[in-house]
């Protein structure tokens, strides 16, 4: 997720502005939307909200872009700096493009960059799309995956209008796996050898969810 380059929208930039700040849920389902001008919070329990990546955030996504630790499983990494700022640069230019396929969010917690959420429509005109996500590595297992997970899904599907939400994850990646079945995405089945990458060919496990199947705002399902 973190070097690929940038392509467009179907949501528009009504909608990217309006979710400008999003606050995400932890623990609690239970949200309320309060709207404040041009963005929409949601506020909960806890203190993690997703707002637009800019190119400035490269150092703090790059603290674990750089690490093994964050990318056995990934096509991408460990980054050197020049490739964690052009994903952020090319990340941050989505968001000026119109229309818009590409909505790359950090995860912040008070001022601090604890993750990543991206949201690719691949058909504007079948409504489908793609998500991936990532944590900081040392902020693993307190359910931020799963908060940046539900709120991408909120994004497709109540946002964009979006049908199918997909994902795809390496079979060893038990972690990802858990956070995909926990918001609710189906396993689909496996693709062989799809990406090749540090340690060789790697399978790729198949996840969606469809918009009759999503219930907002549940976050843990
Ligand atoms: C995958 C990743 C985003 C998970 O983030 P996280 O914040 O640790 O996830 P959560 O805390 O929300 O936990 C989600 C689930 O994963 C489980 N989990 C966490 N670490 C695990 C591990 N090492 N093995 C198995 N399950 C694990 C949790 O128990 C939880 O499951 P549960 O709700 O059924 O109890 C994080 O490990 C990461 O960033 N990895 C590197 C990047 C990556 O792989 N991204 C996904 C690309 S497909």
């Amino acid at each position: 997720m973190l070097v690929r380059p940038t392509s467009r929208t179907a949501c528009g930039t009504s909608a990217a502005t309006s979710l400008s700040k999003i606050r995400i849920p932890m623990i609690v389902p239970l949200r309320m939307v309060i709207r404040r001008g041009d963005e929409l919070n949601v506020v909960v329990a806890s203190d993690v909200s997703l707002r637009p990546i800019t190119v400035e955030d490269w150092p703090a996504v790059h603290e674990w872009a750089s690490t093994e630790e964050a990318c056995p499983y990934q096509p991408w990494g460990p980054n050197t700096p020049a490739q964690t700022l052009a994903f952020a640069e090319d990340a941050a230019s989505a968001w000026r493009q119109e229309p818009q396929s590409r909505y790359v969010w950090v995860a912040e917690e008070g001022a601090v960059v604890v993750g990543l959420g991206e949201l690719k429509i691949r058909s504007h005109r079948w409504k489908q799309s793609e998500i991936a996500y990532a944590v900081k590595v040392g902020q693993w297992g307190r359910g931020i995956g799963c908060a940046i997970a539900t709120e991408l899904l909120t994004h497709a599907f109540q946002s964009c209008g979006l049908h199918r939400v997909g994902a795809t994850c390496d079979p060893r990646n038990y972690a990802s796996a858990a956070v995909l079945a926990r918001v609710g995405m189906v396993h689909e089945g496996r693709l062989r050898q799809t990406v090749q990458i540090q340690d060789g060919w790697r399978d790729s496990d198949v996840y969606s969810i469809l918009v009759h199947e999503w219930s907002s705002p549940s976050p843990h399902r």
